[in-house]
């Protein structure tokens, strides 16, 4: 597979998001069947994984740990830590990075984001910190995820992050209007979650569907019955590109991605076999500039319902 930088850290064109092995999608499948998949992943050509502290309260660090032990070395793990409260900043940082050290079976990270902000802590304290645990070499880079231009720029004029990780698929483009091009001006790497928006992109999902335990599409509206049906017409027109491009819908949303951008690395979520296969095969796929430009002006005139907010994620909790 090819590779991008994530400012100077290579990882494979399209990543492998691990969070639905423990959190946030429902019924989770055995122990053995994720380290299949995540050793399947790595034997197609992914090297770059993503996990966090909070994604199963630490079980999927330590099972992402386990999966790439044998290749750790070849590989790029990012995992990340939500702020709370801003006392002893540098001390908490460090222990919280050694406990997914620990659980991920490794003496280093190559990522390490700042998942949230929640303490609203000065993004250039932050970076200032990141840039030691840098220098003891515990991290390769660092990153933010769902952050704004301007914590940004704050951030990376103290320790110039590697990477923002945020939210970016066809469906939810907020991020194309700054925080994006920021990232392309300072030489950051912008890693995509939910490129698939939680799978709806794959035109596998219908609005009888339903959503049962953590699954986070019980509460993301994007996923009411009413939002499904209106946002049919974005699929309509991903199918028809898909039949012109003999491929899926899915494989047309991340080429589309990855064209648009030389520095988006997308990590979709795959619990089965013949999602990897698909996902994993988008980077065979190569949109002409015709084709691009068409793709573009179609979702110019598509209207999205819907979409994937921290605040209807916490309904999950009530
Ligand atoms: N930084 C953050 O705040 C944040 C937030 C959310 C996620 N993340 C990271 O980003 C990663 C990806 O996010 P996500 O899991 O929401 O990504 P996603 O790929 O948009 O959604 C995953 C869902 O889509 C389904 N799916 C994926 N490809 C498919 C295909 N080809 N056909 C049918 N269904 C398909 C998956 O199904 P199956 O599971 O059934 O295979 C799963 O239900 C996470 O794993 C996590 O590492 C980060």
């Amino acid at each position: 597979m090819r590779t991008r930088k994530l400012r100077d850290i290579e990882v494979s064109e399209i990543g492998y998001g691990c969070m639905g092995f423990s959190h946030g999608y429902g019924a989770l499948p055995s122990k053995e069947d994720a380290i299949r998949l995540i050793r399947m992943a790595y034997e197609m050509g992914c090297t770059h994984f993503d996990t966090a502290e909070g994604y199963g309260a630490g079980a999927n660090e330590d099972l992402v740990g386990e999966a790439l032990a044998p290749f750790r070395h070849k590989v790029t793990i990012g995992t990340k830590l939500h702020l709370y409260h801003h006392e002893n900043l540098a001390q908490q940082i460090e222990e919280r990075l050694d406990a997914s050290l620990k659980r991920l079976h490794t003496d280093y990270v190559d990522l390490y984001y700042q998942h949230r902000n929640e303490a609203g802590v000065p993004p250039e304290e932050v970076a200032g910190i990141m840039g030691k645990l840098i220098q003891k070499g515990k991290i390769c880079g660092w990153g933010q995820s769902m952050t704004t231009a301007e914590e940004i720029r704050r951030a990376n004029a103290v320790t110039p992050l590697s990477a923002v990780q945020s939210e970016y698929s066809m469906m939810e483009r907020m991020f194309e209007k700054d925080v994006i091009p920021t990232c392309g001006e300072l030489g950051i790497g912008f890693v995509a979650f939910s490129p698939m928006a939680s799978g709806f992109l794959s035109g596998k999902c219908q609005k009888t569907d339903v959503y049962t335990g953590d699954d986070v599409r019980r509460v993301i509206t994007r996923f009411s019955p009413e939002n499904v049906e209106a946002n049919q017409p974005l699929l309509l027109m991903l199918q028809r590109f898909a039949e012109q491009k003999h491929s899926t819908p899915a494989q047309i949303s991340l080429a589309w991605m990855l064209r648009k951008y030389g520095f988006v690395v997308p990590i979709p979520g795959m619990r089965r076999e013949e999602r990897l296969k698909e996902n994993l095969g988008a980077v065979e796929l190569v949109l002409s500039e015709n084709e691009f430009g068409e793709i573009e002006q179609a979702l110019s005139n598509i209207v999205i319902y819907g979409n994937r907010t921290d605040e209807d994620i916490a309904k999950l909790r009530e």
